[in-house]
């Protein structure tokens, strides 16, 4: 039987979206609010998918607790009341923007969870905003 388990985990972090090659006035046009050079924060709400055959030995697909672990360790702590431009790499180099949030998040939890499981995140920016990688369209 295949089916899907969901986690739901919660950072907050803060950042600022902007192209360095464009003013200050440029960026608050493309970006708004989010390109503020003082920087702001955001309360993320992750959602992670977990999508497989359930295990006859267990009757679960994955166990929870430790795909909790997984995320807590490799995720939230890298992530949670951090500056992401500043300080979690590669935001350094490209812009922390939902979109790359949530796909850095899927290409670190896809090194670790065993290939057998189909994995898929959802990242919200806001109770009203969120994005989702893969994509199915
Ligand atoms: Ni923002």
């Amino acid at each position: 039987m295949r089916i899907s388990v969901f986690r739901k985990a919660h950072f907050n972090a803060g950042h600022r979206i902007f192209n360095p090659a464009w003013t200050d006035e440029q960026n608050f046009k493309v970006f708004g609010k989010c390109s503020n050079p003082h920087f702001h924060g955001h309360n993320y709400e992750l959602i992670v998918r977990v999508s497989g055959e359930v295990d006859p030995e267990t009757g679960f697909l994955i166990d929870l607790k430790h795909l909790k672990a997984i995320i807590e360790e490799n995720i939230i702590e890298r992530y949670d009341h951090k500056n992401l431009n500043a300080e979690v790499p590669p935001f350094d180099k490209i812009p922390p923007t939902s979109e790359y949030i949530c796909f850095e998040i899927w290409k670190i939890l896809r090194q670790i969870l065993p290939e057998k499981y189909d994995l898929s995140v959802r990242l919200f920016e806001s109770a009203r905003n969120f994005v989702e990688y893969p994509s199915l369209g």
